[in-house]
């Protein structure tokens, strides 16, 4: 999980690549697999069958434990959930959304219109779709809405770059309750929180959030570009044969990294991974009451009252790499699943060495 600048420094990364490097930089599993690939077959276009394709569907659907599913493969993040919304305006016959306050899935145009962030959707304000943002976390706004009309609720289980924000327990079952009642779809941005990263392999089902669609993509192949669209039974059987399509979406080294990624993420066991690099670093943490531990597994995010760049600059100098996010009292952390307890430790080290808030006002 290091990265070398061109001095020779190294880094320690708990930034991941934005989320992407799940694996690591340059995992060994991932470069046998894709350059045996490249001998092999490069491209083909998807109107013929590809059996690396259908094997990387199977396993992805076995996962998400949904059966008599389908799976959709793309290339990023905004085409999943571009794609994953236009399922549901198919599905429903209805073309308004539900999202929240602090989302972001994306920067193409149904992406853009369910993230939160006015600077990005500004020059686009006249070609967005209608959507409904409601307070995160709040069950009594979900009452506020005609769900009735609505074609998909969509939400990160996490919030990531609002500064690694979770609701209540109760809230997601409640999303998924009143989605349902309406007829509207519950689509799972598992893009950051999925494939294992937050104890679970997907945070919605640990929440009952009961989603028709999850989208995935970051680590998906292990830093290849690629994404995937995952659909129940009731969702495929309502999607036409001219519904979905991609040129590049479930290429053969897409669909070849999918598969070395799943295997070694399997056989890491990363769940169980996460979860314990999450108690050892809350356990290293708690002489530090001024540093407060949010999040799951290996998506955290380190609150520190109004100190969140200082905190930064403090470990980039010691070569550790963070990420910030929308709030500037978090410094996100979410590393390559393959961090050990020597990275743990140094990083812990790091930590405990910033100046207390007592100490640093009277510095
Ligand atoms: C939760 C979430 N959804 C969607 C996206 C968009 O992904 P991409 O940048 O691959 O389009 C991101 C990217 O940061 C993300 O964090």
């Amino acid at each position: 999980m290091e990265v070398i600048d061109r001095e020779g420094g190294r880094y320690s990364d708990w930034y991941g690549g934005h989320c992407v490097a799940i694996l690591g930089h340059s995992p060994p599993s991932l470069a046998r697999a894709l350059s045996r690939q490249l001998r092999r077959l490069v491209f083909y276009s998807t109107a013929v069958r590809l059996g690396l394709r259908e094997e990387a569907a199977r396993r992805l659907l076995a996962r998400a434990g949904v059966e008599g599913g389908g799976v959709f493969f793309c290339n990023s993040g905004a085409e999943a959930n571009e794609n994953a919304l236009k399922i549901a305006v198919e599905v429903t016959g209805r073309k308004r959304f539900v999202a929240f306050t602090g989302s972001f899935h994306g920067r193409t145009l149904l992406a853009l219109s369910v993230t939160d962030d006015p600077i990005l959707r500004a020059p686009f304000t006249d070609l967005l779709a209608p959507v409904d943002f409601l307070p995160w976390g709040d069950e009594g706004a979900l009452g506020t809405v005609d769900w009735t009309r609505v074609a998909a609720v969509i939400l990160e289980p996490i919030q990531s770059m609002a500064g690694i924000r979770t609701a209540p327990d109760g809230w997601y079952r409640a999303v998924a309750r009143r989605a349902h009642e309406g007829g509207a779809l519950v689509v799972a941005d598992e893009i950051q929180s999925g494939l294992g990263r937050c104890g679970s392999w997907f945070l919605s089902h640990t929440l009952g959030l009961a989603p028709d669609v999850l989208t995935l993509a970051k680590g998906l192949a292990g830093g290849v570009p690629a994404a995937a669209v995952v659909v129940g039974r009731a969702v495929r059987e309502r999607l036409g044969p001219q519904s979905l399509g991609s040129t590049f979406g479930g290429g053969p080294l897409a669909s070849r990294a999918i598969l070395a990624t799943l295997s070694e993420l399997e056989r890491l066991d990363v769940p169980s991974r996460a979860q314990a690099v999450e108690d050892d670093l809350r356990r290293r943490l708690t002489a530090r009451p001024d540093l407060v531990l949010r999040g799951r597994g290996l998506l955290l995010g380190l609150e520190v009252r109004g100190r969140g760049a200082e905190l930064r600059r403090h470990l980039l100098a010691q070569r550790i790499l963070t990420g910030g996010s929308r709030d500037p009292d978090v410094v996100r952390l979410m590393p390559p699943v393959i961090v050990g307890r020597r990275e743990v430790a140094r990083l812990a080290r790091a930590l405990l060495a910033f100046p207390p808030p007592a100490a640093a006002a009277g510095a």
